[in-house]
């Protein structure tokens, strides 16, 4: 059958004390709202998705457009359901069933929905609401069911009598709906006083007034169905997030250790025989090979490690390339388009940002290396540093292959190095070197024999 969804996303999110609207709030390395899309979008095209945005629309609408779906506006927050009728014109035309998200419940399953789908489109109800029972249901609508398992009736939290508050099945905010009987009802939902709010819950007691039907669909983990309210709830949602996709990844070959602290976000992807040690926080579109090993505390985030990579221990690595073999740290920084060559090596703190760092070179200690293309096996030594900022200005430094760059040289650039050159250590090199040359930048060294005598002779007080 036909299905549409909607997800609803205009609240500012009170409970989470926050300039930014709730739903644009990250867990799990995305948006709450983004997850919420994914999983729609194995239910319906995303031309059947519509979000209703409000708090900061313009900032959902962005954050979502790629995906395809389409969006309509609720003027004010005046409650779920006139969120619901503010898409009314959005969905008009599209019959068979329509399902209605909340856009804080970024834990939910596509299976789930899936199921949703199929019970509802096999009964005979006019809707199918997703259920739990919960040990502590406060803050949730209460689900009231008659002596035949028929939902006749959702209580809010606030409005419960002492009675209702006791019922632990909860309502999670997620619908099926036949479309054609919620469109005919839903402007029969009465404000509530004093806030003035339309309850989409309402519809349950409508529905069932109008002598239609609705069921439950009960759900064993309620894991699935937590709506984000507050900050402490966005922390378990996240910590569940992380925990589900370390488990989606070991059963696919990852070792990770100590998977409880790790991080790693919704759409990474790490290759067999991997192993990520304690602490390890990889995020964003980040892209890790097969049989690598990822340090403890490493920071990776949307860059690309091809296979047998070393990071070794409390390496931050961004937006960056590391091709195979090559090792990284512990304590490097790899940043703005850092992209190492195959078997290259970098060690500890060393900065490469914005450079190429050829097959099989190394900088093993202490070096800054900014706007370089560095070529294939060119030794970097410990304390090289680029000047590639003239105050205005970055400039480029070129190195040739296999060139040698002597201990603490400093680099001023715009500078080339021709290849096979040698830099000797402490030189400060301001003009370019050819291929093949020695170029030495630096005081001679002079020495003194029997200074020391020489000088106490001359002043017999001083030590
Ligand atoms: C709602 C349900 C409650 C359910 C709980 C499940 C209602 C009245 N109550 O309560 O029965 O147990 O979810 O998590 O529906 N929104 C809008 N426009 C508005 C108000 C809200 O788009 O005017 C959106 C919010 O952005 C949010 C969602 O609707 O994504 C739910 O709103 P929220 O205020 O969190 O509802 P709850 O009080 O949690
Ligand atoms: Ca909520």
């Amino acid at each position: 059958m036909n299905t549409s969804v909607v997800i609803l996303a205009a609240g500012l999110g009170t409970r989470m004390r926050s300039k930014r609207a709730k739903v644009l709030h990250r867990a799990g390395g995305l948006a709450l709202i983004e997850h919420v899309v994914e999983a729609a979008r194995q239910v319906a095209p995303p031309q059947r998705i519509v979000t209703v945005t409000g708090h900061q629309a313009d900032q959902v609408e962005a954050l979502l457009r790629p995906s395809g779906v389409r969006f309509a506006r609720q003027k004010a927050q005046k409650g779920t359901g006139d969120a619901l009728a503010a898409c009314r014109d959005a969905v008009a035309g599209q019959d068979g069933l329509l399902m209605v998200l909340y856009g804080d419940t970024p834990l939910l399953s596509a299976a789930t929905l899936l199921r949703l789908r199929d019970a509802q489109a096999g009964s005979d109800c006019a809707a199918t609401l997703i259920t739990t029972a919960l040990n502590d249901p406060s803050g949730y609508g209460r689900v009231l069911v008659d002596a035949q398992g028929n939902v006749t009736a959702i209580v809010e939290d606030k409005v419960c009598t002492p009675e209702q508050r006791s019922i632990r099945i909860i309502n999670s905010g997620i619908y099926c709906f036949c479309a054609d009987l919620l469109w005919k009802h839903i402007s029969e939902i009465q404000p509530t006083q004093p806030a003035g709010e339309f309850y989409l819950t309402d519809m349950a007691e409508i529905l069932t007034r109008h002598g239609h039907r609705l069921q439950e669909m009960r759900i064993g983990d309620p894991s699935e169905l937590l709506g984000i309210n507050t900050r402490i709830e966005l922390a378990d949602a996240d910590r569940i997030l992380c925990r589900r996709k370390a488990d989606e990844l070991m059963l696919a070959g990852v070792t990770i250790e100590r998977p409880e602290t790790v991080t790693i976000d919704a759409h990474v992807r790490i290759g067999t025989d991997t192993v990520v040690e304690p602490f390890a926080r990889l995020l964003g579109s980040t892209e890790i090979g097969e049989d690598c090993h990822i340090g403890a505390g490493s920071i990776i985030e949307s860059s690309i490690l091809a296979d047998r990579v070393i990071v070794k221990p409390y390496s931050l690595i961004a937006d960056s390339r590391i091709a195979s073999a090559a090792q990284v740290g512990p304590f490097s920084r790899l940043r703005m388009h850092a992209d190492v060559g195959a078997d290259a090596r970098i060690g500890n703190f060393v900065e490469l940002k914005n450079t190429r760092l050829g097959d099989g070179a190394k900088s093993q200690h202490l070096a800054y290396l900014g706007d370089s293309q560095i070529g294939d096996r060119v030794n970097v030594g410990a304390g090289t540093i680029t000047c590639n900022y003239d105050g205005e200005k970055k400039h480029t430094t070129r190195i040739g292959a296999g060139a040698f760059i002597g201990s603490n040289s400093t680099l001023v650039a715009p500078l080339e190095i021709g290849a096979e050159s040698y830099i000797g250590a402490g030189s400060v090199i301001t003009d370019s070197v050819p291929e093949q040359a020695l170029a030495l930048g630096r005081g001679r060294q002079v020495v003194k024999p029997d200074w020391v005598a020489k000088r106490k002779k001359a002043n017999p007080k001083k030590p």
